[in-house]
């Protein structure tokens, strides 16, 4: 079965960027696809801190990595940039561990000044690590979500970006 992978990039438990996927793991399981998680914080600190890409503690994440069709990736803007915990977690990927996958990038930010993260930031890294078919991306400002009582839903105008790009994503997946 056709395997996408989510990626978490933020470090606060209750996240905006995790929203972001739990709307995204909806759809793709509605259209019927395997889906898997993680998030930089399932990794020891000291494990990422220190780049050792030949830790135990990461070879379930390589391995979801190249049994994934479709990547999803999602993160807080940080310094006009994307967090460095998930910066930590793709070094440790092999050169060209993304290469042939569907890639869609995600972000969260206090403001609109760094609309460009995705663009100027992210993607790079992910091009470096082979990725080719990257999806324009989802950017997404704070206001765009609602507080719930147990993390945050996202409003309608954001609905309909994220749904229209996850339909680009599923797409690209479906054999
Ligand atoms: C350390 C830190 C740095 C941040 N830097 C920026 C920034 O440069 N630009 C911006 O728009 N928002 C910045 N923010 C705000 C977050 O990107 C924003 O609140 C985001 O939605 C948080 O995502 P999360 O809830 O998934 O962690 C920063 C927040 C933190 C904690």
């Amino acid at each position: 079965m056709t395997r996408v992978l989510l990626i978490n990039g933020s470090p606060t438990a209750i996240s905006r960027s995790a929203a972001l996927l739990d709307h995204s793991r909806r759809g793709l399981e509605a259209a019927g696809l395997e889906i898997h998680h993680t998030s930089i914080l399932e990794f020891p600190a000291e494990d990422l801190v220190q780049a050792r890409y030949a830790s135990e503690s990461f070879a379930p994440f390589v391995a979801a990595v190249a049994a994934a069709s479709g990547i999803i990736v999602s993160t807080p803007v940080y310094k006009a940039s994307f967090s460095g915990g998930l910066k930590a977690l793709l070094d440790i990927l092999p050169q060209d561990a993304l290469l042939g996958k569907a890639i869609l990038p995600l972000a969260s930010a206090g403001t609109i000044s760094h609309l460009l993260a995705i663009d100027y930031a992210l993607k790079p890294v992910l091009s470096v690590l082979g990725a080719r078919d990257i999806e324009q991306g989802v950017f997404a400002v704070d206001d765009q979500f609602e507080k719930t009582e147990s993390g945050y839903t996202l409003k309608p105008e954001l609905v309909d970006r994220l749904d229209r790009n996850l339909g680009y994503l599923i797409s690209r997946v479906r054999p």
